[in-house]
């Protein structure tokens, strides 16, 4: 089904962002990445330029640059607001206020809309549960902000789903954050966690340096377990 853009918070983070979330070490970001819901992260951006290997799928990237920012634009002061309407449920260390917040945002999205104007094949439109790529062609795919977080709006079977399909297409998968919007750790974790341990996965939750939403520091990472475990 096609995207509705009014749909979309399209807020973006940092690839600096990205390596505090998903405790990437600098091994790790020089294997072939797949940024899976990255929309306007200017993660691809940020890291392509060091040198890394990236590619971003998202169905956001149907839509114009234009078209981004005004979405952007329309929201960006409502959803500051909101923050600043609920001072408990936010942790203000990486970001040391919600003008902070803000500022680090439009920065991410400016340096996301630079790159994403150039209409390199980096960015990929698609959406889970199904992607289309070759079965094991990532070594790492990351999911940030949008599986489990969005646990009231897509079910269950569409989470399992998407975990395994990211599992087919990559050796390893992080997931962050692990609480739903109402700041709870999402209620399909632990059957998620059973169903892929008993298909021969090894599941770890993890916890990380980067904490936005009160209690969100923590990183689910899947692996296969190799034929002698
Ligand atoms: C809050 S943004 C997170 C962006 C980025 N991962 C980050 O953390 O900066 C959530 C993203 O999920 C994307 N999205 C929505 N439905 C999706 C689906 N079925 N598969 C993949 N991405 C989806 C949206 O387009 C949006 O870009």
């Amino acid at each position: 089904m096609a995207m509705q853009l009014e749909a979309v918070v399209p807020f973006g983070r940092s690839l600096d962002e990205y390596c505090q979330m998903f405790a990437l070490t600098p091994e790790a970001l020089t294997g072939n990445i797949l940024g899976v819901a990255d929309g306007p992260a200017s993660f691809n951006a940020e890291l392509t330029a060091q040198g890394g290997q990236v590619t971003s799928v998202d169905p956001l990237y149907a839509f114009t640059p234009d078209d981004i920012q005004q979405r952007f634009d329309a929201v960006i002061d409502n959803i500051i607001e909101q923050v600043r309407q609920t001072p408990d449920d936010w942790v203000w260390s990486y970001h040391r206020s919600p003008d902070d917040l803000r500022a680090n945002r439009l920065r991410v999205l400016a340096a996301f809309l630079a790159d994403y104007s150039r209409g390199d094949s980096r960015y990929v439109v698609g959406e889970l549960p199904t992607l289309a790529f070759a079965s094991g062609q990532f070594d790492l795919a990351l999911c940030s902000h949008f599986l489990f977080l969005y646990t009231d709006h897509f079910t269950y079977e569409f989470h399992l789903a998407a975990m395994l399909e990211m599992l087919r297409v990559a050796r390893e998968v992080r997931v962050f954050p692990l609480l739903t919007l109402g700041l709870a750790r999402s209620p399909y974790l632990p059957t998620i966690q059973t169903v892929l341990t008993a298909q021969g996965y090894t599941v770890r939750m993890m916890q990380v340096p980067y904490e936005l939403q009160r209690g969100g520091n923590e990183m689910l990472v899947v692996t296969r377990n190799s034929p002698e475990d």
